[in-house]
């Protein structure tokens, strides 16, 4: 009898299909984002879809991450690529179907990857019901959106107030069937949800309960700062940046961002996830400075996105910068926060287009081997560049409203290119020779199955700091920072049992002879586990002196404690 109970108990995971176990928290795991227009295509249209993302899982296997990201796949009139919603419950066509969507997610935790939605909020698009009817004043959409008759100006309707939206022009546009102005933050087809009504709240309550019950494990949370607006609607203080009234920086945001209300109903969303057995993930998408972001921490989410390494980090950055980047992030897990590193996303400049390459691959080395969450913008993995968009092919809202002589600076185009997967067809993205946006020209020496073959690779770069992320090193804590000259900024991972690991950046110009018996307890001789430039690691030895260590200009070098147990697999 107790032989079958024991039986009946070990295959029973099998017959009902639990083989999928969550991590139990957002510490030291690793997010991968899915821009899914962008990262394989499966039926030849020339725009990536869910079955596209089912067949490429596996890419993750030897990578050791364990949550994707994926932009938004609702229905949407593709306005800002997704991040207009005209239905939260149902599947974008352009992505497939909801059972392509329940197969991925089965094909996912299949293969114990968690999968994260991105929920947009803030605003929907005009093409929502909700909208449809508020514009017509049918309760109780009618209070669903933000309203204003406006101001009069010797005769004149003007808008309430001086707000600007993020894409540039007024925040607020006049419907005639409405005899009012409503309010968007974004573009002029995105309106801004009223978060003052409660009804609204309910609703959002429900669409996050509606995914949750299909099993998605958590939500990156779309535009955090802009949920709630002052309901005085006075108008915002020139910021004394530009005389441009329709510039976004024409104002200071004390109305319109980072709101307490925005942190507050944090709290509520959290309950709702808080239901579920299996944990849930909730990461928020900050907009403003270190310190209103790091506030957030205090709300009940797993973490906002530290983008600091997107907009405080540059080539000219000294090793104190980048000390104080990784010491301030690093200080929230002293409170039981997670840190994360964030280098790139589909809102910002590639990481390469920032930094350079070599730089990057230092940047590389802070996300994977600094305590927390590792954030990955596809792409990143293998180094991909931004090509050359024109004019005639830019399809970003951004890039669209501004002009042909300017739009390179703020299109974000360029960041959003199919991945390359191989030198075939369109990168192997696509078999169809013409894509939603054109594949970078160089894919035919940079993709991801070149350089699979190649050991100084990018790729592989990222797999070896991603199988030393797996091993005991880099659990939460150990970290020690130091500056070892202006730009060689250096951290140690260190352990009592398993050996210690030492990144070395120089970001530079010129090598640079350091001494690293400043860390405690180093012993005298190290390993060289990594060198990021060819001719040094051919030059170097395996083995280096701790007290002269030269390191190149613009690189890395990552060493270690001789015979470290690291786990490799
Ligand atoms: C967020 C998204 C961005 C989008 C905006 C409006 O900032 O990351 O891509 O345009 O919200 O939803
Ligand atoms: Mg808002």
């Amino acid at each position: 009898m107790r032989a079958v109970i024991a039986f009946g108990v070990a295959i029973l995971p099998l017959v009902i299909g639990i083989t999928w176990k969550p991590p139990e928290k957002a510490t030291d795991f690793s997010l991968y984002q899915i821009y899914p227009r962008s990262y394989k295509d499966n039926d030849g249209d020339g725009i990536g879809d869910l079955r596209g993302v089912i067949q490429r899982l596996d890419h993750f296997a030897e990578t050791n991450v364990q949550a994707i990201w994926l932009s938004p796949i609702l229905r949407s009139p593709m306005v800002d690529f997704g991040y207009d919603i005209s239905n939260f419950r149902e599947i974008e066509p352009i992505f497939g179907t909801m059972k392509d969507f329940e197969d991925l997610l089965k094909a996912a935790h299949d293969r114990n990857l968690s999968v994260l939605l991105d929920f947009v909020p803030n605003h929907t698009s005009v093409e929502h019901e909700w909208f449809q009817k508020s514009l017509q004043g049918i309760p109780p959409y009618d209070n669903y959106y933000t309203w204003h008759p406006g101001r009069m100006e010797n005769g004149t309707r003007k808008p309430p107030n001086n707000w600007v939206s993020v894409y540039n022009g007024p925040a607020w546009t006049w419907r005639d069937e409405r005899q009012a102005y409503y309010l968007h933050q974004f573009t002029v087809q995105q309106p801004d949800l009223n978060y003052h009504n409660p009804n609204v709240r309910r609703e959002m309550e429900d669409i996050l309960r509606f995914w949750l019950d299909k099993g998605v494990d958590g939500f990156r949370i779309d535009a955090m700062t802009f949920i709630y607006e002052d309901q005085r609607f006075l108008d915002e203080p020139l910021s004394g940046q530009t005389d441009d009234p329709n510039s976004y920086y024409y104002t200071e945001k004390i109305y319109t961002s980072d709101q307490q209300s925005n942190y507050d109903i944090l709290p509520t969303w959290r309950q709702v996830l808080d239901k579920y057995k299996q944990p849930k993930y909730m990461v928020v998408e900050p907009f403003g400075n270190t310190e209103k972001t790091m506030k957030y921490y205090y709300y009940g989410i797993d973490f906002p996105f530290n983008l600091d390494l997107i907009t405080n980090l540059t080539v000219h950055s000294t090793a104190a910068d980048i000390k104080h980047i990784v010491d301030t992030w690093y200080n929230i897990s002293l409170e039981g926060g997670t840190p994360n590193w964030v280098a790139g996303n589909h809102d910002r400049n590639r990481l390469i287009k920032r930094m350079g390459e070599p730089r990057a691959r230092a940047v590389t080395t802070f996300v994977l081997l600094l305590p927390g969450a590792t954030i990955t913008y596809y792409g990143e993995e293998i180094g991909m560049t931004e090509g050359y968009i024109s004019w005639e092919d830019t399809v970003d809202p951004l890039g669209c409203t501004s002009n042909k002589a300017q739009y390179q600076s703020v299109s974000r185009d360029p960041a959003r290119t199919p991945f390359q997967w191989n030198n075939s067809v369109s990168a192997g993205f696509s078999s169809n020779s013409h894509t939603w946006l054109p594949v970078n020209s160089n894919y035919k020496t940079l993709n991801l199955a070149d350089e699979k073959k190649d050991n100084n690779s990018y790729y592989a770069l990222y797999e070896k700091l991603s199988k030393l992320k797996k091993s005991p090193h880099f659990k939460r804590g150990n970290l020690v920072t130091k500056v070892l000259d202006e730009y060689v900024f250096a951290f140690a991972r260190e352990t009592e049992k398993h050996g210690s690991v030492y990144a070395i950046t120089n970001f530079g110009d010129k090598d640079s002879t350091v001494d690293l018996s400043v860390f405690d307890n180093i012993p005298s001789k190290l390993d060289v586990y990594y060198a990021s430039t060819i001719s040094n690691i051919l030059s170097w030895e395996s083995v280096v002196q701790v007290r002269r260590v030269t390191i190149p200009a613009a690189s890395v070098v990552i060493l270690t404690t001789p015979n470290a147990n690291f786990v490799t697999g």
